[in-house]
């Protein structure tokens, strides 16, 4: 997008055509009068020839700053936000059994029989307190919103299967949590079963330095039996006892910035995406860029498909209004204007596509140097 016709760029640099050209062909650059070169080469022939080159900023990069110098003057406003808790664990641990159970338990009676939408989160109020869930178990979800910088959990719940133990993917989910820096509260799960022994579970976690406060550790560890609806209310106690701990706060009155925690295509209501707003309000009109998807939030629904107005931090809502599907992951932010948000997403297709092009530049030089 960034080029400059040769014969201008001589003119601004104030010498001849002829010597721009022969600068040029210096850089194996082949390039007559009235061509086009990309600004990087442009750069590199003006500060060969002495110059100092200021590349113009992006838009990303002006909003970015102006963000900033917005958030130094009214720095230190923050309030306490609900916790986000993701549910991790082995394969048939009983994950999303103790998730149901959770939300049914925790949801108005005026939903029963009604149906009830799946979205990758929700909300439930525990003693007047809301805790936020992530029905995001996969470790590979996990993984690559951490990976791409989206860090959005603040406590993991690992369940253990009382009568399985500690298996494969018990490990792995700890290593996620730790690597995140996300504490851990473990759900022994099915302690109904003849088989169970939530003993030998803390046995087991203890050889992966996860050891029950009542064995003198400092992990919280929780019977429960999602099938008999048993220990529940003490879990979510628990949650929240440890929320307590990390004083769980973020900016509410500012334009808001959020995750994308699933999307999809809707036939009827086009490109719908959850979104957990991770600082300030999102607003209904609110122009937004949402990873390369610029758009403008013509709705907001909560977990249970009722509109909102607005949505605050750690709070989850479907955003309807966008322009294409994001990916799980991509950021959210409120932009001043739509244009701003359309010039964002340009510069970060134009930037996907770039960075697609080089794994194949790479590969060349890889084939070259066996080749030699
Ligand atoms: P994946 O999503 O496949 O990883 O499994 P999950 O961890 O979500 O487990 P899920 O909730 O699907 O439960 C697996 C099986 O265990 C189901 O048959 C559940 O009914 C059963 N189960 C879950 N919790 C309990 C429990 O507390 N006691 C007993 N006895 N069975 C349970
Ligand atoms: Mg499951």
């Amino acid at each position: 997008p960034q080029r400059i016709v040769v014969r201008d760029l001589a003119s601004r640099l104030g010498v001849s055509a002829a010597e721009l050209i022969k600068q040029l062909m210096k850089q194996n650059v082949m390039a007559t009068i009235t061509q086009e070169i990309p600004f990087e080469v442009a750069t590199a022939v003006a500060e060969n020839l002495g110059f100092t080159v200021q590349r113009p900023k992006s838009a990303e990069e002006r909003f970015l700053e102006a963000k900033k110098s917005e958030a130094s003057q009214q720095a230190g406003k923050l309030e306490p936000r609900p916790p986000v808790v993701t549910i991790m664990g082995h394969v048939d641990h009983g994950k999303t059994t103790l998730l149901d159970v959770i939300r049914k338990s925790r949801v108005a009676a005026e939903e029963y029989g009604g149906i009830t939408q799946h979205i990758g989160a929700y909300q439930v109020e525990v003693q007047g307190r809301r805790i936020t869930f992530l029905d995001t178990p996969g470790h590979e979800a996990f993984t690559s919103m951490r990976a791409r910088g989206a860090q959005v959990t603040d406590i993991a719940v690992l369940v253990v299967a009382a009568d399985d133990g500690v298996m494969p993917q018990t490990v792995e989910a700890i290593h996620h949590a730790r690597a995140a820096g996300v504490p851990i509260i473990v759900a022994i799960n099915k302690v109904d079963k003849p088989g169970a022994s939530p003993d030998r579970v803390k046995q087991q976690l203890a050889e992966h330095e996860l050891v029950a406060e009542e064995w003198g550790g400092d992990t919280v560890m929780v019977p429960v039996s999602a099938l008999r609806k048993q220990g529940i209310d003490e879990l979510l106690e628990m949650i929240l006892l440890v929320a307590d701990l990390r004083e769980l706060k973020a900016p509410v009155d500012q334009p808001a910035q959020g995750v994308v925690i699933e999307a999809q295509l809707d036939r009827g209501r086009g490109p719908v995406a959850t979104v957990l707003v991770k600082e300030g309000t999102l607003k209904v009109g609110d122009p937004v860029i949402v990873g390369a998807v610029p758009g403008r939030v013509r709705a907001l629904l909560d977990d249970r498909g009722r509109p909102l107005q607005e949505a605050g931090p750690s709070t989850p809502a479907v955003v309807l209004g966008l322009s294409d599907v994001p990916q799980p992951g991509d950021s959210l932010m409120v932009t001043p204007d739509e244009e701003t948000a359309r010039r964002i997403a340009q510069e970060r297709l134009e930037k996907q596509r770039a960075e697609q092009l080089r794994p194949t530049a790479r590969m060349t030089l890889e084939t070259l140097s066996k080749m030699a």
